[in-house]
């Protein structure tokens, strides 16, 4: 029988998060929870909460702590959690981390995708999202097949916190307030290292092993 994955996918802005999250996600059949996505879609719908955090996000900083943590309460609450979870942008500073672990809710696992901040840079000038159904692709690395529209058919729009200037201000916040994480988890017995790949089946099968290990 297939081990239990409650899986936690840390990794700087564009390490490639959400790519592989949506890959183990199909895999093992367990949802790949995106804060960020799970923001978005506030924003897009105009709700109250979204309506209070679209500034920060559209600035590149993190929203604040009680509103992740609020989000990520209820989302783990619901029936498809039980056999297992994907992390993708949560937690993303120590309070996040230790509210998480006074929930009580067990990580099985802890993969940080490592690429450098050049690379990052060049990732993320050529991606290209998909607003209605949130599929990822890359002008270069993974390009739509059907070129500027998504398979879906809605045309392919670039995020706003893609823009050069916003994408530093990201990876500064990334390397204060996110990456102490590391250590916090490797204390704990359960940090993997990932180093990213220049091709997404090569990350893809490194995340595996680490999975396996
Ligand atoms: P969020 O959406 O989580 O953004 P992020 O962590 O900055 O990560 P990204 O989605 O930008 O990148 P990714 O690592 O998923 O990379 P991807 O797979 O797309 O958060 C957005 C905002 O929401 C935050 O700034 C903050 O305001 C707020 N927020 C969210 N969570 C929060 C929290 N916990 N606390 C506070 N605030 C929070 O890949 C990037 C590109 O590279 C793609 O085009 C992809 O096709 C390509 N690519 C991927 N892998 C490879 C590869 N191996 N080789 C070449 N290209 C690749």
């Amino acid at each position: 029988m297939q081990r239990k994955i409650n899986l936690i996918l840390l990794g700087a802005p564009g390490a490639g998060k959400g790519t592989q999250a949506e890959i183990i996600s199909e895999k093992f059949s367990i949802p790949a929870i995106s804060t960020g996505a799970i923001i978005r879609d506030a924003i897009a719908s105009g709700s109250e909460m979204g309506n209070r955090v679209k500034s920060y996000t559209e600035k590149g900083e993190l929203v604040p702590d009680s509103v992740v943590i609020d989000i990520i309460k209820e989302r783990l609450a619901k029936p498809d959690c039980e056999n297992g979870f994907i992390l993708d942008g949560f937690p993303r500073t120590v309070p996040q981390a230790e509210a998480l672990a006074d929930l009580g809710v067990e990580i099985t696992d802890v993969i940080s995708i490592e690429v450098a901040d050049e690379d990052i840079m060049a990732r993320m000038a050529g991606r290209r999202v998909c607003k209605k159904c949130g599929a990822t692709f890359h002008t270069m690395f993974k390009p739509s097949p059907n070129g500027e529209t998504c398979v879906c058919g809605e045309p392919l729009t670039i995020r706003k916190d893609d823009d050069p200037e916003v994408v530093k201000s990201r990876l500064a916040i990334y390397h204060e307030q996110t990456e102490p994480l590391k250590d916090f988890y490797e204390s704990r017995g359960l940090l993997k290292i990932v180093h990213g790949q220049e091709k997404l089946e090569d990350t893809t099968a490194l995340t595996a092993a680490a999975l396996e290990a």
